[in-house]
């Protein structure tokens, strides 16, 4: 009986040691992140609405619609974030109501956005802004959208009037882009996304109208905000590339090309004020941009998997797999790879080694919420490693708070911590809400690192 006792307590305690107090300064920021034209319904002067009317565009034809209904649930959206202990709110502002028509601004979209930031506020939390997430006036669109060198000046527009009604409102952290690579190759390259184009050549101009932009709204906003402390960022989502076959050149040439044109292109463009931007058999850019260097107070990542890449003979020449046990794929058909948001923070510092970082998005789509907890614990323990070892990492945004319309995917994909009744949109939590509510609460968690569930 003895005997069986002291092996009990054995496992007992070797298992508690094992378990280590993941701990996290005592201002990080925990936060989730969402966009507008995913959330809030009723987009309907944007090109993403046009798109989506566009038939075959989107999975089973889903439409934005309602979305969520965000527009019209600030309270209840609100209560969520405070029912969760969030710090930071990460959301984007949609240009397609604010701006409707050229140069017709539309006030009581402004009106809504302080209303939102306010309530924000009420309850302690930071409003944290993204300015561009995707989608734009339908209007831009027409007139070419980013490849259109009018672009950068009529954004600059919108954010001097977006800078000037909510500016004194005590905005901390502003985000010009999000995910400009991604979107761009989306849009020009794959077709997934508005304008639904599918030719390499034509990614060159949107590359470049972007870059530009940037750097135009980050000036703007700082002439504006004059002694107000902001901090202006871009958020680029990173992603571990591998060639797939380590033998073969082929695939280490394709994954170099993608890495660079994909991770890094705007990034590096904005590190060495220069535009020097390339696509073999496709366009070589040389355009020195000396006003974008120095425009990044925070860089934000967005950090979702890793990516195996091949090399194909024929078009579009660059195949990326996902190559994992079923366990480490997502529904969106995406490997869990936890550690790689360690890898690409360290990437992203060797550009940028004295500026801080935040993770703007990191999350899964996960409908039976059988992987989401184990999904979040095994990312912060990975961001934890970065804090230790000095690097600033502000804080950690979950994507997303209630299920979304995950743009051309429509509303398959649930990402959220909430669930999203379509029929009644009501919001109902799922049990890894909890976990993070108690993650945040504790300000870290319970965690055997020889244990972890994603390989
Ligand atoms: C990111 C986007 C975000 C959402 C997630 C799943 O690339 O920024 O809007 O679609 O992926």
């Amino acid at each position: 009986m003895k005997k069986y006792t002291c092996l009990l307590l054995f496992f007992i305690c070797s298992s508690a040691m094992a378990t280590q107090m993941i701990n996290f300064p005592e201002n990080f920021q925990w936060c989730v992140s969402t966009s507008s034209h995913q959330i809030e319904g009723n987009n309907i002067d944007s090109d993403w609405w046009e798109y989506e009317h566009r038939p075959g565009t989107i999975k089973n034809n889903d439409k934005s619609n309602d979305g969520g209904d965000h527009w019209n649930r600030l309270e209840q959206d609100t209560q969520l974030l405070v029912d969760l202990g969030i710090k930071s709110y990460r959301f984007s502002l949609e240009w397609a109501k604010i701006e409707p028509r050229e140069g017709e601004w539309n006030q009581a979209a402004l009106d809504h956005y302080k209303q939102e930031i306010l309530l924000l506020k009420k309850n302690k939390i930071q409003p944290f802004i993204t300015l561009h997430h995707f989608s734009l006036p339908l209007w831009l669109a027409n007139k070419g959208g980013w490849s259109s060198p009018s672009a950068p000046a009529s954004f600059q527009k919108y954010v001097t009037k977006v800078y000037e009604s909510l500016g004194d409102l005590g905005v901390e952290y502003w985000v010009t882009f999000n995910e400009p690579t991604w979107n761009l190759i989306s849009g020009y390259v794959t077709g997934e996304f508005p304008p639904g184009k599918k030719d390499l050549k034509l990614l060159e101009a949107p590359l470049r109208e972007v870059a530009l932009a940037h750097g135009l709204a980050y000036k703007t906003l700082h002439e504006l905000a004059g002694d107000r402390p902001i901090q202006v960022g871009l958020v680029q989502n990173l992603n571990v590339l591998v060639p797939l076959r380590s033998w073969n050149p082929l695939d280490h040439y394709a994954k170099s090309i993608l890495d660079k044109i994909y991770n890094w292109s705007i990034l590096q463009t904005i590190k060495d004020g220069h535009f020097k931007v390339s696509f073999p058999t496709a366009f070589s850019s040389d355009i020195p941009m000396p006003q974008l260097k120095d425009t990044l107070d925070f860089l934000g990542i967005n950090y979702y998997n890793r990516q195996f890449i091949k090399f194909l003979f024929t078009p579009p020449f660059i195949a990326s797999l996902a190559v994992a046990p079923e366990e480490n794929i997502s529904e969106m058909g995406w490997e869990i790879y936890p550690k790689g948001i360690y890898t690409v923070v360290k990437q992203a510092r060797k550009l940028f080694p004295q500026t801080p970082v935040f993770i703007t998005e990191s999350g899964i789509a996960d409908k039976s919420d059988s992987k989401r907890s184990d999904f979040i614990k095994e990312h912060l323990f990975h961001i934890h490693q970065l804090l230790t070892e000095g690097i600033p990492v502000l804080g950690y945004c979950y994507w997303t708070l209630v299920d979304n319309f995950e743009w051309a995917h429509g509303f398959e994909p649930k990402f959220g911590l909430y669930e999203l009744d379509l029929k009644t949109l009501k919001r109902i939590p799922r049990p890894s809400a909890k976990v993070y509510a108690d993650i945040i609460k504790n300000n870290g968690f319970g965690f055997d690192p020889t244990k972890t569930r994603f390989k």
